[in-house]
């Protein structure tokens, strides 16, 4: 739903007087209409990292960065996270409502219908070196889905989106524990038709021959409320990615295998590993944060305290609010990792005193605590991008459906050229 009012805003360029509209979104945004700007000026704007530019309307997420609010369709997520599961919310991200009972069903049972993999696919896995990094089969067996999975250009999806989203969403947990399970050696373990989206996600990760690995409910909840906060965060760099690449009506499998690779990097969904490996290195070198912070904030170091900041929020990230919760109750019970966590706490009390944090309005975001949380649960730290893919998944193919429904435009920045002005070829014998 996008309101422009009647408000206009005007620009006075080399003496022409331009009218633009502005637009405003359902939670009162401003947005000045730029689209025709360059056909009337022949200027353009120049926004590099999009911090100011909205690149489409969007009825899926609200996020109010000042105030730390997120919602879903318009769900708060403290509300989704007490009482929703990740599947309801993979259903209210790609239906814009919350499933009746009936098809709740029908979409568990569709999930449940499609989990294992072509086998064709599975011996995809063995052609990978046994230390291939997760995010990286994850990324290629999402791909490879187009050729298992035919005929699923954006135009003919239309029919059939609900059933490839199901498709996805299903078998993604699959590849992810096959690609554990790859890096360890151990057999692969098949989904159950038994058990829901979490419980089975646990089992094929922890079960073996020799471990019958126990679900208890307290960690299918955590992880159930660790999928759920991940589930869509409106035009970060991956979900921008997959609409970029879907833009083209290139097929949903590989938009979302191109949403993947976006997401592995440190500075967006990579930051969850990059977290814990900088736990543990302050704690290798005796506990001392304040050489880390030191670090971050020396300009001539490259160093960033992972886990703190964030595009959009400038005030405490609500995902991490209910992550720090999880994290004191679930670590309760892990000795092991106490120490890390009080590394983490002390980390985030001097950081939130800090003048140069305080005044970027640098606040720990959802990477800061939820890699604490994996590994509670017994995820080894390669496969805590993994997880946040797999939160991030519905978003995805949320926003790829309402790109392909709506009349989109192929995504097309444009650029300020600063190289050099023509130049005369010169043959190779001739040069210098
Ligand atoms: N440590 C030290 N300084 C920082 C940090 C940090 N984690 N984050 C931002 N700054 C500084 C930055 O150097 C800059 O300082 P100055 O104004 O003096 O140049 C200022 O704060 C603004 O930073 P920015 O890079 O312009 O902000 P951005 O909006 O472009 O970047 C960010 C956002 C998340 C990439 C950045 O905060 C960051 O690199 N954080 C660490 C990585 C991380 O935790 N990423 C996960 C993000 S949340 C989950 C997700 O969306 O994937």
């Amino acid at each position: 739903m996008t309101i422009t009012k009647g408000k206009k805003a005007k620009l006075t360029l080399d003496g022409q007087e331009l009218d633009l509209d502005v637009v405003v979104g359902s939670e009162g945004e401003h947005g000045i209409d730029i689209s025709k700007l360059r056909a009337k000026t022949g200027y353009i704007t120049l926004d590099e990292g999009y911090g100011n530019t909205g690149s489409c309307t969007s009825d899926i997420t609200f996020i109010n960065g000042e105030e730390g609010i997120l919602r879903y369709r318009g769900y708060r997520i403290e509300d989704l996270c007490e009482q929703s599961s990740f599947t309801e919310a993979c259903y209210l991200l790609l239906h814009d409502r919350l499933p009746s009972s009936e098809q709740m069903k029908t979409f568990s049972r569709l999930l449940n219908q499609h989990s294992l993999l072509h086998e064709d696919m599975r011996h995809l896995f063995s052609a990978f070196p046994h230390d291939a990094h997760p995010m990286n089969i994850l990324g290629t067996m999402v791909n490879a889905m187009s050729s298992f999975y035919p005929n699923v250009d954006s135009l003919s999806m239309r029919e059939s989106i609900d059933l490839t989203a199901a498709r996805l969403i299903s078998k993604i947990r699959t590849i992810a524990c096959y690609a554990h399970k790859k890096n360890t050696g151990d057999p692969i373990v098949y989904p159950q038709k038994d058990y829901n989206y979490c419980e089975n996600f646990l089992n094929m990760m922890f079960w073996s021959p020799v471990n019958n690995y126990e679900l208890k409910p307290d960690r299918v909840r955590a992880l159930n409320t660790l999928l759920i906060l991940h589930a869509d965060h409106e035009q970060n760099c991956s979900t921008s990615t997959v609409r970029l690449v879907g833009s083209s009506q290139a097929n949903l499998y590989a938009s979302i295998s191109a949403g993947i690779s976006a997401l592995w990097g440190p500075l967006h969904g990579g930051a969850n590993q990059a977290v814990l490996d900088m736990l543990n290195a302050i704690q290798t070198e005796g506990g001392d944060i304040q050489r880390f912070i030191d670090r971050a904030k020396d300009k001539t170091d490259n160093f960033r305290l992972s886990g703190f900041g964030h595009r959009v929020y400038k005030n405490y990230d609500p995902r991490a609010t209910i992550l720090k919760k999880m994290c004191m109750n679930i670590l309760e019970e892990e000795a092991a990792q106490q120490p890390l966590l009080d590394i983490a706490l002390r980390l985030e009390a001097a950081v939130l005193k800090d003048e140069y944090f305080v005044s970027r309005k640098l606040y720990p975001n959802v990477d800061f605590y939820s890699g604490l949380v994996y590994m509670a649960l017994g995820f080894p730290t390669n496969m805590f991008t993994v997880l946040f893919t797999i939160g991030r998944l519905p978003g995805w193919i949320a926003h790829w459906k309402e790109m392909v429904q709506a009349p989109a435009k192929i995504g097309r920045p444009r650029q300020i050229y600063t190289g050099k002005q023509e130049q005369q070829y010169i043959k190779i014998e001739d040069r210098g």
